[in-house]
């Protein structure tokens, strides 16, 4: 028996219509190399695309694909099926299935099974990436988010119809990751982490300010993976335009001074502490209440102080959380820069990106090099929700040998 925590899982996989129905094939297949039961559902679409024969073939079970078919109905009718599956992954789901699943149709047995079913569902979108950014896609996608619906990708980069951006399925692997770490809720159960995302603003006058590219995606990312492992979140974002993940209880604020006040405020009883934020280490010693004029400065010097370290303050405090993880963001000597602040401002962990040249702010994709104090890994490039839940399961794991260790 596979140690997979998806191990003897039961999932339904609904395949749609889409040009990447192709990949489903190994996803079924990486998902049984995990130990899970699969039954495939395919929609009318999703059979121009691949055989069924196929999907059944790696399966090792019959295709459903009717709703009103009396042979499938006799073997497991739809609504055994409902209630046999653990999860229901869509993979690819369409931009049609997708729109159909928040209408709740119930007009192919792919919907009907949705709409019987008490399983959480994991969709898994695939389309063309002017599909994925139109409106009424993404209006789409936020019903299905509040109604707690897990999306898993889409990725970017070349798409079938010759065009590149986002909306291509995630790799059969990425799925088959992600789903670990949705099929086993409950890792943070009970536990209370803290995350800190964005940037700060650090105001010069009422106009200007110091400020910096982070875009709050790789934090925003991080309060969604801590979410998914059951954790209750709390967010503490600077200024950014990102919305909230659901289930997520967010704070906003603009400087590192009222980021520093908010982490504060929130941080006893945390297990864990993320500090995620690109928070400036500057701030004008004194802001101007007026407009600074042009016409009045030919050079005009700016006086700096450092603001605190947040996540230093944290780590040496009276509340310092179990398990208190840095991000180190370096143009260069990474692994060695990142490894002196886990020692300097006493860290259990620390995520270091290299940034610039487009790498790591603001970017979609990011890649890290995780230091703890007996061990590292690489997490390669892949889109940040996938690197986020990553880096949550080497945290979960680092967070329970420490907890192991000092309860032995
Ligand atoms: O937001 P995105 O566009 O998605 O980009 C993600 C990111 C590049 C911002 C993110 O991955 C990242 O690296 N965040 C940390 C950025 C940073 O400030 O790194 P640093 O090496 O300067 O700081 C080290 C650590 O000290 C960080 O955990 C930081 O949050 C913390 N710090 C820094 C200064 C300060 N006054 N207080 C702090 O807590």
């Amino acid at each position: 028996m596979s140690d997979s925590p998806l191990a003897g899982k039961q999932i339904v996989v609904g395949v749609s219509g889409s040009i990447a129905a192709y990949k489903s094939a190994d996803l079924i297949r990486r998902l049984r190399d995990e130990g899970v039961e699969v039954r495939v559902v395919m929609t009318q679409g999703a059979t121009e695309f691949i055989t069924p024969l196929t999907l059944q073939s790696l399966s090792g079970h019959p295709v459903a694909i009717e709703l009103l078919d009396a042979d499938q109905e006799s073997a497991m009718g739809h609504i055994a099926l409902a209630r046999w599956a653990d999860w229901i992954l869509i993979a690819p789901a369409s931009a049609d299935t997708i729109a159909r699943l928040v209408q709740g149709r119930a007009d192919d047995l792919l919907m009907a099974l949705c709409l019987a079913s008490e399983a959480p569902i994991a969709v898994a979108p695939a389309m063309n990436n002017k599909m994925w950014s139109n409106p009424a896609t993404q209006d789409n996608l936020n019903q299905l988010r509040q109604r707690g619906v897990q999306l898993i990708g889409p990725g970017s980069g070349d798409q079938a119809c010759g065009e590149q951006g986002e909306g291509r399925l995630l790799e059969p692997l990425d799925i088959v990751a992600a789903m670990k770490q949705l099929a086993v809720p409950g890792l943070l159960q009970g536990r209370h982490v803290l995350i800190t995302a964005g940037p700060t603003y650090e105001p010069i006058d009422p106009v200007r300010f110091i400020g910096n590219r982070s875009s709050g995606k790789m934090g925003f990312a991080m309060a969604q993976a801590a979410q998914q492992a059951g954790a209750e979140v709390t967010l503490i974002a600077g200024p950014v335009a990102l919305s909230t993940p659901s289930g997520v209880r967010r704070v906003d604020v603009e400087t590192a001074e009222q980021m520093r006040e908010a982490v504060l405020r929130s941080v006893a009883g945390k297990a864990i502490f993320i500090s995620c934020a690109a928070v400036s280490d500057f701030r004008p010693l004194s802001s101007e209440s007026e407009k600074i004029k042009k016409a009045t400065h030919d050079t005009l010097m700016l006086e700096l102080a450092p603001t605190v370290d947040i996540v230093s303050e944290v780590a040496t405090g009276d509340n310092r959380p179990d398990f208190v993880v840095g991000f180190a963001a370096e143009t260069r000597h990474v692994a060695d820069y990142a490894r002196d602040k886990l020692k300097r401002k006493k860290l259990d962990m620390i995520a270091a990106n290299e940034v610039g040249e487009g790498k790591g702010f603001a970017a979609d994709d990011n890649a890290l090099q995780v230091i703890w104090a007996d061990g590292s890994q690489t997490l390669p490039l892949a889109p940040k929700p996938q690197l986020a839940r990553d880096l949550m399961t080497l945290i979960i794991r680092q967070f329970d040998a420490k907890n192991s260790t000092e309860n032995s």
